[in-house]
């Protein structure tokens, strides 16, 4: 399997899996990405049976409605019970870096309200140490460079993503050649800056479930 049919594999499993677990009322969240873009398209052949949905952005939204797939604002729904995406990179404690795709901040919220958030990708993305991809920060616009200066007293290099506005109307700074060794600890230093709105690491609350395509089929990781 190349690394294309890997995403299709792992979202045909993911939907199968949401698929099996579908109730009355169930609400599934959506990522974003080209993973979660397999995985829409998968939710397709039973999407009359499917309640509701929330997007983790409004391509995903764009997409899911393009399909007659029903979504909600994530305040009109009581609960989010499985929520779907893909990663930049995992380890195996299912810490990951979200965000290439600039949707960090609508993720790491559908992922804190979902009851169940499982991830989908290629073997690719599975390391032992996060941080070899640029962890994406999500930034207030005029914060940009006081939030540079102290990612930089963290130890990291920040590269702010030109020209890239996220659907909260913010920036994204991608922080560079920052080994994470404890992805928890980083995690709540980037949140205390003044002027980040939230950053790409998803330690805190990370993935229960990882569904790993591999050259030689599918593997699931649990947490
Ligand atoms: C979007 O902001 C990201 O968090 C994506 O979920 C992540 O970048 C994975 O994307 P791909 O499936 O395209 O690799």
């Amino acid at each position: 399997m190349d690394q294309n049919e890997m995403k299709k594999a792992v979202a045909a499993a993911a939907a199968k899996y949401v698929e099996e677990r579908l109730e009355a009322g169930t609400v599934i969240g959506v990522g974003t990405g080209s993973t979660a873009n397999c995985f829409i398209e998968c939710l397709a052949p039973f999407k009359d049976r499917i309640n509701c949905t929330v997007a983790s952005s409004e391509e995903t939204k764009s997409r899911l409605l393009k399909l007659g797939i029903p979504v909600m604002d994530l305040n009109g729904v009581n609960e989010v019970s499985i929520y779907v995406d893909g990663a930049d990179e995992a380890n195996a404690q299912l810490h990951l870096i979200k965000g290439g795709g600039g949707a960090l901040t609508r993720e790491k919220i559908i992922a804190a309200v979902a009851r169940e958030f499982v991830c989908i990708a290629d073997e690719s993305k599975l390391v032992s140490v996060l941080g070899r991809f640029p962890l994406p920060v999500e930034v207030i616009p005029m914060a940009r460079s006081h939030v540079g200066r102290a990612i930089v007293r963290l130890g990291g290099d920040p590269v702010y993503r030109e020209g890239f506005i996220t659907d909260n109307g913010n920036q994204i700074i991608d922080i560079h050649n920052m080994s994470i060794v404890d992805p928890r600890e980083l995690e709540q230093q980037l949140n205390q800056i003044t002027g980040v709105v939230t950053n790409g690491l998803f330690a805190i609350r990370p993935a229960d479930l990882l569904i790993l395509g591999t050259r030689d089929g599918i593997r699931t990781v649990k947490a």
